[in-house]
């Protein structure tokens, strides 16, 4: 026992990979897909997928908005954790990444549960007015717009609802004193961060799961 969090070795990433996963044959097979029409390798980890679909299922959510879908892992593993009638919208700018995605939700047969827009977020949510309230939202896209996404997103969210980032983390960079890869990005994650744990409406934490995934309950 110790007051620190246990670090992730690769011994307990497998671990965690191989007890605690939501990726089944199709989304195997979707990674490989996609590594092969070069789209970046760049989607949630398998265990992320686990902890989302935790969530999503303890909160019996329904209407789910992501904003960056790539090749659609995480879609495809949201789409499958929402309650009966549920209704994923998720937000894809990159004209290829979408046509992969389109072709994923006709084999998943998740064409009743994905919306998929073709579109950049920022366009798309400043006109946006759903007949109906997200649950959850899920970020992972452009962090430089996350400031402008919460302000958009926040009132199109339930009180109690979630909404959540990964990369809160940054591979440790959100905490490095010097060089770091993408300074754009970390200066946008750390202000993003200290956002939601500030913000009057929004009770936040960082669960340490893959890069680290921040979270923000709407209590008002
Ligand atoms: C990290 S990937 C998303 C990974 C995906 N959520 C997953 O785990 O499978 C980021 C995606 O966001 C998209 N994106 C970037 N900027 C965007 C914007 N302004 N609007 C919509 N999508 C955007 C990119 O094209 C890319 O496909």
């Amino acid at each position: 026992m110790s007051a620190y969090p246990t670090a992730v070795s690769i011994d307990i990433a497998d671990y965690l990979f191989e007890h605690f996963s939501s990726e089944d044959v199709f989304l195997t097979q979707l990674r490989k897909e996609a590594n092969q029409e070069d789209i970046p390798n760049i989607c949630i980890s398998q265990e992320q997928g686990r902890f989302l679909q935790f969530i999503l299922k303890l909160m019996k959510a329904k209407y789910v908005l992501e904003i960056g879908s790539l090749a659609g892992y995480s879609g495809i593993i949201i789409a499958r954790a929402l309650a009966p009638n549920g209704k994923l919208v998720a937000l894809e700018i990159n004209p290829k990444h979408y046509e992969f995605f389109s072709k994923k939700i006709e084999e998943a047969k998740l064409k009743d549960i994905i919306e998929l827009h073709n579109v950049k977020a920022i366009d798309f949510l400043r006109n946006y007015k759903p007949d109906f309230q997200f649950d959850f939202v899920f970020f992972d896209a452009d962090k430089v717009s996350y400031l402008d996404y919460l302000e958009l997103v926040l009132p199109l969210v339930r009180v109690g609802g979630l909404i959540a980032a990964d990369n809160a983390l940054l591979g440790g960079d959100i905490v490095a004193n010097g060089e770091v890869e993408e300074p754009h990005n970390v200066e946008a994650m750390k202000k993003f961060n200290l956002a939601l744990a500030q913000h009057p409406q929004l009770f936040s934490t960082i669960a340490p799961v893959g890069d680290g995934l921040i979270m923000g309950y709407k209590t008002q």
